[in-house]
């Protein structure tokens, strides 16, 4: 008799543009290569494997859902002390939960989707000895070991859009306008949209701003005749002053001078210090919206497949990734280790960026 092959599906974390792509892909190609398999949604990610709350999928479920946004299992966070414990409210160990429903479904292996806290988890869920492959997703690129993460290019797109959209309103009222962006402390999805929706300002967390050298940068395009600003900041932009404080204590520091994020604070001191009326734009929970790009359904499908692939070798404790445009495995253990920010002196895109005058505030 033929063994039968036990899958469970995880999306974990903050949702992006191709979740549903790729829980697509690994169930498609898991019938394509194993004669017997069955595979389980957990549901509203490790929320679904610490409760034992579960789906079987039919292969029908796996139809249908490569357009669609959002991830069809839900999702949740996870609290979790780094290299330590996935923990609850009460800073109970939860890790017991989540081996007794792998061990009850008699599971050969799990697949979990998810961006950068879920990597270091899932590390914890293979060290607790599960067998894991993780995606890297997420909109915000900060993935170490993956050139690319799937819902990254839609969230570009959702944020190019939002940029797009701004510049008639900003260049008729002559205002400048602050756009804020996701990506937490990287910097990559601001500069992308920035640089592709024509933003004159790019704020990054990986280069700390000098407020002087953003007024420098609008006061120039006043100079030649250009009657508006944009810029694209992103919401863990950090001025060089600010960068010394604690995450902490710049929160603070921003909300008590009566801000909610660093974008608002930027906006009314360029808008005292260059007496021009200034405006903020937050897209929020926006780029993580809608449907998946083309690219990121072709990213999600590829990557997918491979962890299907995987898992038909019994290759476990891998992350799937793309380097040099070519799938490659990644042990999770490398993925798992640091988070990718922006190389400022070597990226290219940055360089390009600088090359046709973006200023960066530095
Ligand atoms: O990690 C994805 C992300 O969208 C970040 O860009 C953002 O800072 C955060 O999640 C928002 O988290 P939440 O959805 O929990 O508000």
């Amino acid at each position: 008799m033929k063994q039968t092959t036990r899958v469970g599906l995880v999306t974990s974390g903050g949702d992006c543009q191709g979740l549903n792509a790729a829980i697509r892909a690994v169930g498609k190609a898991l019938h394509q290569f194993l004669p017997n398999v069955e595979v389980y949604g957990m549901y509203d990610g490790y929320r679904g494997l610490i409760d034992c709350d579960y789906k079987y999928m039919e292969y029908k479920d796996f139809s249908g859902i490569i357009t669609e946004g959002g991830t069809i299992l839900g999702t949740s966070r996870q609290r979790f002390i780094p290299g330590k414990m996935i923990v609850d409210e009460e800073g109970n160990d939860l890790m017991p939960n989540m081996l007794d429903t792998y061990n009850r479904l008699n599971l050969d292996c799990l697949v979990i989707m998810g961006g950068n806290g879920t990597q270091k988890s899932a590390k914890l869920m293979m060290d607790a000895g599960m067998n894991v492959i993780t995606l890297p997703k997420t909109i915000d690129n900060d993935i170490w070991g993956t050139e690319t993460t799937f819902g990254f290019q839609s969230a570009v797109d959702i944020a190019t859009m939002v940029i797009d959209y701004i510049h008639p309103t900003a260049s008729s009222h002559s205002r400048i306008f602050v756009v804020e962006l996701m990506g937490r402390d990287a910097g990559w999805l601001t500069l992308h949209a920035g640089l592709a929706g024509g933003a004159d300002g790019i704020l990054i967390p990986e280069i700390p701003y000098d407020f002087d050298k953003i007024v420098e940068g609008i006061e120039a395009r006043k100079r030649t005749g250009r009657n508006y600003s944009i810029l694209a900041v992103a919401e863990g932009a950090v001025s060089s002053t600010d960068k010394k404080l604690s995450e902490d204590e710049r929160r603070r520091l921003t909300e008590t001078m009566g801000h909610s994020t660093i974008s608002y604070r930027l906006a009314s001191e360029l808008q005292a210090a260059t007496g021009q009326s200034t405006r903020v734009t937050v897209p929020g929970h926006f780029q993580r919206g809608g449907s998946p790009s083309p690219y990121d359904r072709v990213m999600a499908t590829r990557f997918g497949v491979a962890a299907a692939r995987l898992i038909r070798d019994r290759q476990y404790g891998y992350m799937v990734a793309i380097q040099d445009g070519v799938i490659v495995p990644v042990p999770l253990e490398e993925a798992a280790s640091q988070t990718k920010f922006l190389d400022v002196d070597t990226n290219l895109v940055l360089r390009t960026a600088r090359d046709i005058g973006i200023f960066f505030g530095d």
